[in-house]
């Protein structure tokens, strides 16, 4: 619960709101269904995604730097690719398959690789299992990487599917090698993409997603405790309060900030402009005040209490921006 919560009787007239502040944009092109990762020690990065319409699916990984405020570019990656699933850990940058560009789709490739800073290059690693996925929801603990759901293809001519799975995978970054997982966790209750991942005191956390298609959002929670893989899945009680995917999340403490995303049929953007907060301790929602430039499709990451929101899209289907924001709590 919200502290103010506590004392809301007597601080009736008190409104707590939390800050929203502009920061530099992202150079070169504008930017969505990129991921978004925090490389230590200092950097927000956001690799690959699409900078305008189908056929633009880039190789693009950008860097700001939070302490200059400024933004440069990293080595692109071997190949474009929009929904990358990427991770940090240990101070090493990972990427994991993602869809890659045809002319009538984008379709999930399992080509891996982790960036080796010192060289300025890309290596390979091994290949996500199963030909891949893209939009998987993604965790880090104990030098490993769990990637969760995700999907294979989009078809972007009729009929538009949108193949998504319930695959859990964990990459082991010492042996570089997939772990063979219990049968209870190596399935997600339900399949979804484009949902958010979050790792809390040595739990798995997967929120909202979608299952095939922009106005199948969801609003339960999936948790998995990484220390008793063979348990597998269960939902969580609380449900966030706007169903929604293509969600941005950050981790603050105990709590999962979760804004944005797409499919909402109140408002003729389709743009979800919500900023909800799900506390891990009381299983608990609390609705924060809306977001100030209402995206989805773009990833956060929080660094030092900061969630960092760049780029996105600020109409269903696809808009990039430049736009790039900072949620202060
Ligand atoms: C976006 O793509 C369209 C169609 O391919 C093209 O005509 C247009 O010039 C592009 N706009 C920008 C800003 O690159
Ligand atoms: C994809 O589209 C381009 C440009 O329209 C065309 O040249 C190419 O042959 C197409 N490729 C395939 C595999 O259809
Ligand atoms: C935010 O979205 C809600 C519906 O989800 C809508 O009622 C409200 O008007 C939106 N706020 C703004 C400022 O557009």
């Amino acid at each position: 619960m919200h502290l103010l919560a506590l004392f809301a009787p007597i601080s009736a007239s008190f409104v707590v709101s939390e800050t929203w502040n502009p920061l530099p944009s992202i150079p070169i092109a504008p930017r969505q269904e990129h991921t978004t990762v925090f490389l230590p020690p200092n950097n927000v990065v956001v690799i690959g995604g699409i900078t305008n319409g189908t056929q633009s699916t880039t190789s693009i990984v950008q860097s700001y730097s939070i302490a200059h405020r400024k933004w440069t570019s990293l080595p692109p990656l071997p190949i474009p690719l929009n929904h990358p699933n990427a991770a940090v850990i240990s101070g090493t940058l990972y990427i994991f398959g993602g869809l890659a560009q045809t002319n009538t789709s984008w379709t999930a490739v399992s080509d891996s690789w982790r960036y080796d800073a010192k060289r300025k290059t890309w290596r390979p690693i091994a290949d996500v299992p199963n030909g891949g996925i893209g939009s998987a929801a993604i965790g880090v603990w104990d030098g490993k990487i769990i990637l969760a759901g995700g999907l294979q293809e989009i078809l972007l001519v009729s009929p538009y599917t949108q193949s998504t799975v319930p695959n859990v995978h964990v990459y082991d970054t010492v042996t570089n090698t997939y772990l063979a997982l219990p049968s209870a966790a190596a399935k997600l209750p339900d399949a979804r993409d484009h949902a958010c991942g979050a790792v809390i005191d040595r739990r798995f956390y997967v929120l909202g997603g979608r299952e095939r298609g922009q106005l199948t959002g969801k609003s339960s929670v999936l948790v998995l405790d990484l220390d008793y893989l063979d348990k597998g899945w269960s939902v969580a009680d609380g449900t966030m309060p706007s169903p929604r995917a293509g969600l941005a999340c950050g981790v603050v403490e105990k709590r999962v900030y979760t804004f944005g995303g797409e499919g909402n049929l109140k408002v003729e953007s389709g743009v979800w402009n919500s900023t909800e907060v799900y506390d891990v301790e009381t299983d608990g929602w609390e609705t924060l005040g809306e977001m100030k430039v209402p995206r989805h499709g773009g990833g956060a990451v929080a660094v030092g209490g900061k969630i960092y929101v760049p780029g996105g899209g600020d109409v269903i289907g696809m808009s990039p921006m430049s736009y790039v924001d900072v949620l202060i709590p």
